[in-house]
This record gives C-alpha cells, sequence and structure tokens, in this order.
C-alpha cells in the first residue's frame, strides 16, 4: 500500500550534534527513505527512529530562539483569544513555552515530553506534563474539565502513532473544543523541492488530503485553513468533532483541496516527478560548490538546521566546502552537524573580510536573515540556497 518514492540515502539523527569529544565515535544511520500511502494519500519517511531517541532531555530545538517564532506564536494566540475565547487550552508539544505563555497560567496546561525544555516552562509556574501525548495522558489531563482548544504545532508529525493522537485528542475536546495544528505542507515541499523537509523526526509531511483521510476514522474533519510562512510554508488546520455543528467548513478547506489534487497530491506520479528534481538539486548544488571552491572562497553555513543535515548528507557536502557553520541556539555551538561533522560557531554578524559565501541552512528565515546582514550583502557577501532550486543569491 506504501511505495517509495525518494531514497535520502543514509542519514544520522538529524538532531544529534557531535561533541568535540565524540568525533571519533562512528554515528549510528538510517536509510532515510520516503513513501506515498496510496489509500490514504500519507506521505511518510518509511523506517521510523524510536520517540525516546530523538525526544529526550537533549532536544537542542527552542522555539523562544527564534524572533520570527516568538512573534507568530504571540499573534497566533491574541487571534485565538479573539476568535474562539478558549477557556482551557492543551498544547501537545509546548517546548519552551513560546505559545503558552501568551495565556494564563490557569487556562493552559503544556505536554512537552523533553524533560529540559519542560523544565524551563516549570521554572515560570505554568503546568507542564513532560510525557508523550497518548490516551491515557489525555483521559488524566482532562479528569474534570475537557478542552475547548487543544493546539500543536510541528509536533503531530513527528509522532508515528497518528492513531493514537487523534484517539487522544477526541478524549479530551469538549463537544465544542477544537483542535488547531499547524505543520509543513507537503504542496509547499514538493514546489519548492525541499526534500530537506523530510528528516528522522519528520515522520509524516501533511496534506490536506490525507489529513481529511486520517481524520474521517475518528470522526474528526478540517473545518478551516490558514497557510503560514514557516518552516518555508505551513498549513494550520481547524478541526473539530464532525458532530459538532457550531463551526461551518469554510471554503478555505474545498479551495486548498482543489489546489492539491491539481498538483497531483494524490498520484504516485507527481512523487516519481518530485524524486527527479531532488536528484538534479543536488547536482546543481554540487555544481555550485565545487565552483567556489575551486575559486578558493571561504563558505561558511547559516543556520545549523536539521534540514541542512538531509541536505548536506545526501549531497556528501562536508568541511572541504563549508568551513563552519554559523548558529544562535546555545545548545549547538562549539558542536559538530550529525554526518557531516562541520563545526558550529557561535553567530555572530557576517564579515565580508572573513566570508564570501553563506550556504542558508535556515532557508526558510531567509527574510530575517537578509535584513540582519545587510551590511555584508551591500559589500558583495552572497548566499547560496537550494530552494526552489540551487542558486547564488
Ligand atoms: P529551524 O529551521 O528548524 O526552525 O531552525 C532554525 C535554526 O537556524 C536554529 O538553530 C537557529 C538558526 N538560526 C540562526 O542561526 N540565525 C538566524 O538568524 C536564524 C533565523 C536562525
Amino acid at each position: 500500500m506504501i511505495k517509495k518514492f525518494l531514497d535520502l540515502g543514509y542519514q544520522p539523527l538529524a538532531n544529534a550534534y557531535i561533541d568535540k569529544k565524540k568525533l571519533n565515535y562512528k554515528e549510528k544511520k538510517f536509510k532515510l527513505e520516503v513513501g506515498f500511502n496510496k489509500k490514504n494519500y500519507l506521505v511518510s519517511i518509511l523506517k521510523t527512529v524510536s520517540k525516546e531517541k530523538m525526544f529526550n532531555k537533549d532536544y537542542p530545538y527552542k522555539s523562544s530562539e527564534s524572533n520570527t517564532m516568538q512573534k507568530s506564536f504571540r499573534d497566533l494566540a491574541n487571534k485565538l483569544k479573539k476568535r474562539f475565547k478558549p477557556k482551557f487550552i492543551i498544547e501537545i508539544g509546548s517546548n519552551d513555552g513560546a505559545f503558552i505563555k501568551n495565556f494564563k497560567k490557569k487556562n493552559v496546561v503544556g505536554v512537552e515530553p523533553c524533560k529540559n525544555l519542560a523544565q524551563i516552562t516549570k521554572r515560570k509556574k505554568y503546568t507542564i506534563y513532560s510525557e508523550y501525548w497518548s490516551q491515557k495522558l489525555s483521559k488524566k489531563i482532562t479528569k474534570f474539565k475537557k478542552a475547548d482548544l487543544i493546539y500543536s504545532a510541528n509536533t503531530l508529525s513527528h509522532i508515528e502513532n497518528i492513531d493514537e493522537i487523534f484517539k487522544a485528542v477526541n478524549n479530551a475536546l469538549s463537544k465544542k473544543g477544537i483542535l488547531i495544528i499547524e505543520d509543513p505542507s507537503l504542496l509547499k515541499c514538493l514546489q519548492n523541492v525541499a526534500y530537506d523537509q523530510f528528516y528522522c523526526e519528520h515522520i509524516y509531511v501533511f496534506s490536506t488530503l490525507a489529513l481529511r483521510e486520517v481524520l474521517k476514522k475518528f470522526k474528526l474533519e478540517i473545518f478551516d485553513i490558514e497557510t503560514t510562512k514557516t518552516h518555508g510554508g505551513s498549513n494550520r488546520y481547524f478541526i473539530k468533532k464532525v458532530e459538532n455543528n457550531f463551526y461551518k467548513i469554510n471554503k478555505r478547506v474545498k479551495n486548498e483541496i482543489k489546489k492539491e489534487l491539481k498538483f497531483g497530491l494524490n498520484k504516485y506520479t507527481t512523487y516519481k516527478k518530485f524524486e527527479k528534481k531532488v536528484k538534479i538539486s543536488k547536482q546543481k548544488l554540487l555544481n555550485i560548490f565545487s565552483r567556489l571552491v575551486k575559486k578558493k572562497l571561504t563558505i561558511v553555513g547559516y543556520g545549523a538546521t536539521a534540514k541542512s543535515c538531509t541536505v548536506l548528507n545526501y549531497c556528501n557536502i562536508g568541511n572541504k566546502s563549508i568551513n563552519y557553520f554559523y548558529d544562535t541556539t546555545s545548545y549547538k555551538i562549539n558542536k559538530y552537524l550529525p554526518g557531516s561533522r562541520i563545526l558550529i560557531k557561535k553567530y555572530q554578524k557576517l564579515d565580508p573580510k572573513e566570508v564570501d559565501v553563506a550556504y542558508l541552512g535556515a532557508w526558510n528565515f531567509k527574510e530575517e536573515i537578509f535584513k540582519k546582514e545587510k551590511a555584508f550583502i551591500k559589500k558583495g557577501g552572497k548566499f547560496i540556497t537550494h530552494v526552489p532550486y540551487p542558486k547564488i543569491i
């Protein structure tokens, strides 16, 4: 039923940044292959890594370290307060609290299995369950009061057992309650040839089509959709119980599905075309690097993202091409990128005297980065991106 369409080679765990002391150890790698389920249109990676290996006390990604993310959570919280007036909110995957901190402590509960992140919000006196989202947990949290809003951004696509997620959501939601989920859009991923959306943590990249099919089984349905720029193009799905007639289905849902069908997200051949584009993208990116290396230019990486791990390992780009990466995340600094083993340095503004070209690992923050690096750009500094096709900017 699930047909493979893309092979991204052997990959390390994308967020397993390496300590200098451990550089001599061999990393465990797994085969990163992506498949399409013809029955429910779901796109997923074929071999998964256990959640305990990926989401534990060493999880490096903190939402609050990005100004863009902070602002987008603040704006969203304000919008949700106005539109839905929620009194009891659960966030699945509350990370370091970037979303829940916009609500009163008594109105919100976070679920965050990564203990290092849960601790940050617990210290601020928020109620956080440091566990994986499950039916058992949903019953515990909503024993006395059901939730009128469950929110989850960039988390559900990380959970393999989606049946368990939606059963737990069904338990926890009040009659009029809604679930809002936000994840990278498959349509955008394919349009942008952003194959780096696939890595160990992204078990699924959802389309509206696939999500609609999956939700049917749990008597849930999408009643509205918003598109956002997050993570290079995401969809925010508003979901309700089918029996809940309080909200009408907005025509945006139909429109999004139309767009997806027009692109062919329901057809295997579309994914095979994508595979061809990915192979071309790899060749073009390698050509750019080899040209620049021949000219003896200094190339650095900008944003040591999990996404860049897929690109570097799939294209076999290492420290002969990229001298080092800059990143703002404290946990990543002075560590090495998994697989490619390129050193990550503490971010400093790009200095044209030291750097000729910067590869955009965090291409999804291109606008924020270009604003920050105005002086570099003005003095002739260049960037490389592979999205939507490899080029020098
Ligand atoms: P993400 O694409 O998974 O959200 O990760 C973004 C990474 O890029 C994160 O490690 C922080 C880093 N980054 C920088 O180093 N500088 C920047 O200006 C931005 C926007 C991100």
